[in-house]
């Protein structure tokens, strides 16, 4: 697929005021500093639609942006280590929650995983969590750059054979990278299979 357009729309914190527009969207949704702002201007030809940095806790609410004037993308704050007060992590908490339980436009989770760690607890009870609420999700294993060719398959399978402890099977995933572009042409292939459905 390719991306003619892509524009910021709104950011807020609460998911009743998030756009009307009926439009099929896919959200973003990791620990933070995992690097989603990072894959949306990627996977969109943009250096900074998204604002992203190195320190955890850049995106603090929820970012729609339109592309091609026809579907959406959804940039959301991360969860686990970022360098915000508890309070603002419960906040937070409380709004990604609410999004994913009561965004109907939803058409899918991607839920980002740093491909050099091993299953993270916390990524692992969200996605339990994304399950139970029947939400579908893909996994985009991230900074596939920071690994050697030979180290990150080997990563990679044993993340998998981690995850097959817990799941049935492993769910749909993607290998990324936001500085060389690698699994672009993957996400949005896909993306655009299952705009169609
Ligand atoms: P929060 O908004 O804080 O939750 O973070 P985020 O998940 O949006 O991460 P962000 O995109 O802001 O990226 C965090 C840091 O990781 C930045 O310094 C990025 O430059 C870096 N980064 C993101 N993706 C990649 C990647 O694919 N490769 C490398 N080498 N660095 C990356
Ligand atoms: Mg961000």
């Amino acid at each position: 697929m390719k991306i003619s357009s892509a524009e910021f729309v709104m950011s807020n914190s609460d998911v009743a005021k998030c756009p009307k527009d009926r439009l099929a969207e896919y959200a973003f949704i990791g620990r933070s500093n995992v690097g989603k702002s990072s894959l949306i201007n990627m996977l969109t030809n943009r250096k900074s639609l998204a604002k992203t940095s190195g320190r955890p806790g850049k995106t603090q609410l929820i970012n729609h942006f339109i592309i091609n004037k026809s579907w959406f993308l959804v940039d959301l704050p991360g969860y686990g280590y970022a360098r915000v007060s508890k309070s603002s992590k419960k906040v937070f908490q409380k709004f990604i929650t609410a999004y994913f339980s009561k965004r109907t436009q939803l058409v899918s989770a991607f839920v980002l995983v740093d491909c050099r760690h091993e299953p993270q607890k916390i990524d692992l009870e969200f996605m339990q969590w994304l399950g139970e609420h029947q939400i579908p999700f893909s996994i985009i294993f991230t900074k596939a750059d920071k690994l050697t060719k030979t180290k990150l398959p080997i990563q990679i399978d044993e993340y998998i054979k981690e995850m097959l402890k817990y799941w049935e099977e492993m769910p749909n995933y993607f290998i990324t990278s936001s500085s060389s572009g690698l699994g672009k042409d993957e996400i949005l292939s896909y993306i655009s299979e299952i705009n169609t459905q």
